[in-house]
């Protein structure tokens, strides 16, 4: 049902997933799956071919067919009249933070726990959200990338604090529907509390049917004010013409598809933890409780800051790396798991195989090396937290996965340590200067 994701097929898409890198990477990074799509999906995007229909999107039945799967999967009955057609959720996002907020991002740093997961922090929180001049919070339901699921006493914990604090609340669930089994996910705007007045949800069926070219998100207002605040920009916020009935599809009619999938990622999970002990044991796994991407803490293997960086240049193999989403992801690297066994375990002996050659290679002190020491450029003090927000932020510099192999095979001659030093500091010194205001069009370039 969910197709065989040949490597021959999957080498003729044209998305960015498989056009950023040469034809000998294997591509593990941007969130997208490579399985087939479900058919009804393929049905409606076909039937909107077929009359040309590639105008600006419409509602039409957008909203009923959401509520009726938030009813049937994710225990939350929203009112239709407060659900909103997006482009997409970043877009939405972005749209909402100035709707609400002036700009600027602050931390709220997770708690990491023994065990390797995390854990929404209370008091970072209460801190990030105390701070001068914040006024919403971006929160990510299940989180991207971690795969945490958060409980009903942690949203409640988070809405408590939110409210002591007087702030908006966004709150991104993409990853809702792809929730596996043994984790239960808590439709935030199901809670009974008074900060769902301030709340705004954001979904789409882009991860879960792995359909992010079509551009068709949703929005839903906690509030009459806020479905106002959206409805104002519909402009700004026009869904994908054929996003519309594509997503209709899914949440409609693709559910069978949706359950194969999940069946297919609790199965990669458990293989990839297998495959880690097997050939890189160095790298710490906790498996994700939702989605198809497992957040890889690669600090023993001694990569750098950067393991995304020695996994590509010498496994041939391209995770995302783990300082794009925000500081706590240094040493880290995400790998997505939204593929076949068979390529998930050459994505890992790829990786392995980078490690062993890392580990064999002359070292140089890259934090004592004349490059690092003449940059000038000193750890960056931009604050970045949430997930949306690291995400938000990761867009800036989303076009850097080219441009980095090309300066990689310039500064060829160069000691690798020193490259790394020098990328650092660099992609450092970017991230300490001020941020002004987002555009949608920025928003948009995200990977
Ligand atoms: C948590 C989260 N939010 C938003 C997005 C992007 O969604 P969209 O394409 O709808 O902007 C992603 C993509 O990976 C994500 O993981």
């Amino acid at each position: 049902m969910l197709g065989r994701c040949s490597l021959e097929t999957l080498r003729k898409r044209k998305s960015h997933k498989w056009q950023t890198h040469a034809a000998d990477v294997l591509p593990a990074f941007v969130a997208e799956m490579d399985f087939d799509l479900a058919e009804p999906i393929a049905e409606a995007v076909r039937d909107a071919l077929a009359v040309g229909d590639f105008g600006y999107g419409y509602l039409g039945e957008l909203a009923e067919a959401f509520t009726a799967f938030a009813e049937k999967r994710l225990r939350w009955a929203p009112d239709p009249s407060r659900v909103f057609a997006i482009p997409d959720v970043m877009t939405g996002i972005a749209e909402m933070i100035q709707a609400v907020t002036p700009p600027g991002v602050v931390e709220a740093p997770l708690r990491r726990l023994e065990d390797g997961r995390h854990d929404l922090d209370p008091e970072a929180l209460d801190r990030a959200l105390g701070a001068d001049g914040v006024s919403a919070y971006l929160l990510c339901s299940p989180h991207n990338p971690t795969g945490r699921v958060w409980s009903r006493q942690q949203l409640l914990t988070a809405a408590d604090i939110c409210q002591s604090h007087g702030r908006a609340l966004l709150i991104d669930e993409i990853h809702a529907p792809l929730v596996l089994p043994g984790a239960e996910h808590v439709a935030f705007l199901s809670l009974d509390h008074e900060i769902t007045q301030r709340a705004v949800a954001l979904t789409s069926a882009s991860k879960a049917w792995n359909i992010p070219g079509l551009k068709c998100g949703v929005a839903v207002a906690g509030s009459p004010e806020l479905g106002a605040a959206l409805a104002e920009r519909w402009e700004a916020l026009l869904p994908g013409q054929p996003g519309v009935p594509a997503t209709v599809a899914a949440v409609a009619r693709s559910l069978p598809w949706l359950d194969a999938l999940l069946a297919q990622l609790d199965e990669n999970r458990m293989l990839l933890a297998r495959l880690l002990g097997e050939h890189l044991p160095g790298a710490r796994y906790a498996p994700p409780e939702a989605s198809f991407l497992a957040w890889l803490d690669c600090r023993a293997l001694g990569l750098g800051e950067d393991p995304a960086e020695a996994f590509l240049a010498r496994g041939r193999v391209a995770l995302s790396p783990g300082p794009g989403f925000g500081t706590q992801g240094r040493g880290f690297a995400r790998l997505n798991m939204g593929t076949s066994p068979e390529l998930m375990a050459e994505a890992v002996r790829r990786m392995a195989a980078a490690a062993a050659a890392h580990a064999h290679e002359p070292r140089y002190s890259a934090a004592r090396s004349p490059v690092w020491a003449r940059s000038g450029c000193r750890p960056g003090t931009t604050t970045i937290a949430t997930p949306g927000a690291a995400r938000l932020r990761r867009s800036r510099r989303a076009p850097a996965c080219r441009r980095r192999e090309r300066r990689t095979r310039a500064r060829r001659g160069w000691p690798r340590a020193c490259r790394r030093a020098c990328w650092g500091a660099r992609r450092r010194s970017r991230r300490s200067r001020p941020r002004g205001p987002r555009s949608p069009g920025a928003a948009r370039r995200r990977a």
